[in-house]
């Protein structure tokens, strides 16, 4: 591993300088928290980011500005635009607060003893290829990274962001070993945040005011729950049809095409992003940053995100399947999964997403 641009390297001699500058305080102080050296003893939090392309420096930088790890550890197949994200960030180590930052080509020589793991490494659609042919080059992919992941952090959580999140929040839990509850794909909580600032502009509230999941699929499939819209506990469902303009005259199946134009704009908005700037960035890197302050700090607040739905909204027993569902989160990983109750329109829906999710990991022969 290449240190950053240090004064080592330029001739200097570190370990002189520090003790020119300091002295130790009385020996037999009693202090266990410090070794020899003065370097704390307590335990620091280590977050691994695998793929430093946009989305990967975006959670990067946001976990940084948040102060969220002691030690980010990136790790990119482009050793000179990864050196290049990592100075870019060390340099404005005046500005933050203290986070040691490495990277490295190889997992394990950076990655080593991560509290938690963020995949956002992925191959690009190249035109013309088919999702199923994405998918497989991505398996390969992942085949190389979650094993050693794996072995050199075996206590890890693992979050999955690279695209289709939720098949490959399965292959990282059949590659890694690792129990179920450790693997989190970041699934519709993304989707979620776009639906409740929608509603927010709407109803002209704060988004965080706005309770509202989409569940299923992270993609087209995905579900908006209206039955459980709720601004200040109240449901919103009924107000939100009055304030369409067709309202009054409105047939039921006309409201509820209404609402489904809602659920595709939200579905949309990734592609509207991606066809104006050609990828996302800052919104799924709040989103992840937000899912990794609640899991290193166990703050067990519920989150949208890929999660083993086997046999919940009658998803079959043979069925391993990842998809979204409200989940209690804390630095165990996922803790628990909200039983929610939908309507028989939802449940449909989102049993429609987990068989488009299932015959695509059946494929895989994993
Ligand atoms: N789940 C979500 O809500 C969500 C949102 C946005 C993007 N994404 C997904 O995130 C992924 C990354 O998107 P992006 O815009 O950052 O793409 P990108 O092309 O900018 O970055 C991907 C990075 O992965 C690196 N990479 C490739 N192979 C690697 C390997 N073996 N080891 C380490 N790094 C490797 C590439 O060099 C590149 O820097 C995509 O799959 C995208 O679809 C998911």
């Amino acid at each position: 591993m290449k240190k950053a641009c240090s004064l080592s390297e330029l001739g200097f001699d570190a370990d002189s300088a520090s003790s020119g500058l300091f002295r130790a305080v009385a020996a037999n102080g009693g202090d266990h928290h410090h070794d020899s050296s003065g370097t704390s003893m307590h335990r620091l939090t280590k977050v691994s980011v695998i793929g430093a392309g946009n989305v990967g420096m975006a959670i990067a930088q946001t976990i940084l500005t948040r102060g969220l790890a002691d030690e980010i550890a990136l790790v990119d197949a482009l050793p000179d635009k990864l050196r290049g994200e990592m100075l870019d960030l060390q340099h404005a180590a005046a500005f933050l607060p203290r986070t040691r930052l490495v990277s490295d080509t190889d997992i394990a020589a950076v990655t080593r003893g991560s509290d938690l793991a963020i995949v956002t490494a992925g191959a690009r659609q190249i035109p013309g290829e088919t999702r199923l042919n994405l998918l497989q080059r991505n398996v390969s992919l992942f085949r190389k990274i979650i094993p050693a992941l794996a072995q050199n952090s075996p206590e890890a959580l693992l979050l999955v962001v690279s695209n289709p999140v939720d098949i490959l929040t399965y292959v990282a839990w059949k590659l890694s070993g690792f129990p179920v509850s450790r693997v989190i794909g970041s699934g519709t909580n993304l989707d979620s945040s776009r639906f409740r600032f929608l509603l927010a502009e709407h109803l002209d509230v704060n988004a965080q005011d706005v309770q509202a999941y989409m569940v299923g699929e992270h993609g087209d499939s995905s579900v908006a729950v209206w039955s459980s819209v709720s601004v200040a506990g109240m449901p919103v469902l009924k107000t939100l049809q009055d304030s369409h303009t067709t309202s009054a005259s409105a047939s039921m199946i006309m409201k509820e095409e209404a609402l489904e134009g809602i659920r595709r704009a939200v579905v949309n908005s990734a592609y509207e992003v991606i066809g104006l700037k050609g990828y996302t960035s800052w919104a799924i890197g709040y989103s992840v940053a937000n899912l990794v302050a609640t899991l290193l700090r166990d703050q067990r607040r519920i989150h949208p995100v890929s999660v083993l739905a086997t046999g919940f909204h009658g998803i079959a027993d043979d069925h391993e399947v990842f998809l979204s569902l409200p989940a209690r989160l804390g630095r165990a990983g996922v803790l628990g999964v909200v039983d929610m109750e939908l309507t028989h329109e939802e449940t449909k829906r989102l049993r429609h997403s987990a068989k488009t999710i299932w015959e695509n990991c059946n494929q895989l022969g994993l």
